[in-house]
């Protein structure tokens, strides 16, 4: 028998109408977006989800996947009241944004995908997580994904905003190791998603990092060449982390995005 988990749900900020639920990036939780939540324009309702087995969720009993991830997301925003939302996801965050919009698509009224693609992984991709899923399992640490912010931070930022290397070291050294697996297995076995934007109707923003090497500009072109109308903002002198590598910016883009989508 399988369990949905039953996800944590934090409210970064109080306010009214249409609310924005934030969806991390791999491998962090809510704590990512709370740069951008403070930087939002005030009396928007924003949310930030722990996706299974990350941040203060569970790991439920469901088998590794984008899509259990985004049922998850869709039941624990329910659960909270709330049936509609401006749905913004980070990398991993952004996969199971677009799952949420393929699967619900009355909860997702609007989709920003900050820092992430549309398409599935290679065979070398999808073998080197299932590498680092397995040796994450054996371990029971999650030493192997700890070098991570030397990838995930701007050239730019690893110089001139020198704080952020041991903060992200931190949230990701606090991660449980099952949940950091189960993440890799699920990504692994994404399929492409392409298609989903150019059947959705919403609004889509879509914001990248100029010095984003994970998921490069021309990632985020192919989201925008996907999706009628979507806008593309490009962050300068940042990288995979724009959304705290320069959180304002974001913020402005997601403010952008939920003024259109509450007309
Ligand atoms: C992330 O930031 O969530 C990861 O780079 C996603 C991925 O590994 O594809």
């Amino acid at each position: 028998m399988t369990t949905t988990p039953h996800l944590a749900l934090h409210t970064l900020r109080e306010g009214h109408g249409l609310p924005v639920l934030l969806v991390h990036g791999f491998p962090l939780d809510h704590r990512m977006w709370d740069d951008t939540a403070a930087a939002l324009p005030s009396g928007i309702t924003v949310l930030a989800v722990d996706l299974p087995g990350l941040g203060e969720s569970p790991l439920g009993g469901e088998p590794p996947s984008i899509e259990a991830a985004a049922d998850a997301v869709v039941v624990a925003a329910r659960a909270a009241g709330i049936e509609r939302a401006v749905v913004v996801g980070m990398s991993m965050g952004g996969y199971v944004a677009l799952a949420a919009a393929e699967r619900h698509a009355d909860f997702v009224v609007a989709l920003g995908l900050v820092d992430t693609k549309s398409t599935a992984d290679d065979d070398a991709a999808r073998a080197n997580r299932l590498r680092i899923a397995d040796a994450v399992s054996e371990s029971r640490t999650v030493d192997a994904v700890l070098g991570m912010p030397g990838a995930l931070l701007g050239a730019t930022s690893k110089v001139a905003r020198r704080g952020l290397t041991a903060r992200l070291e931190e949230w990701i050294r606090s991660q449980r190791p099952d949940g950091v697996a189960w993440a890799q297995r699920a990504m692994a076995a994404r399929p492409d998603r392409t298609e989903v934007l150019a059947r959705f109707a919403g609004p889509v923003a879509v914001v990248v990092g100029e010095e984003d090497t994970l998921t490069p500009i021309e990632a985020a072109e192919h989201l925008v060449a996907a999706a009628p109308g979507a806008t593309l903002v490009v962050v300068p002198a940042a990288g995979h982390m724009s959304a705290v590598e320069d959180a304002p910016a974001v913020a402005n883009a997601i403010g952008d995005l939920w003024a259109v989508a509450r007309d």
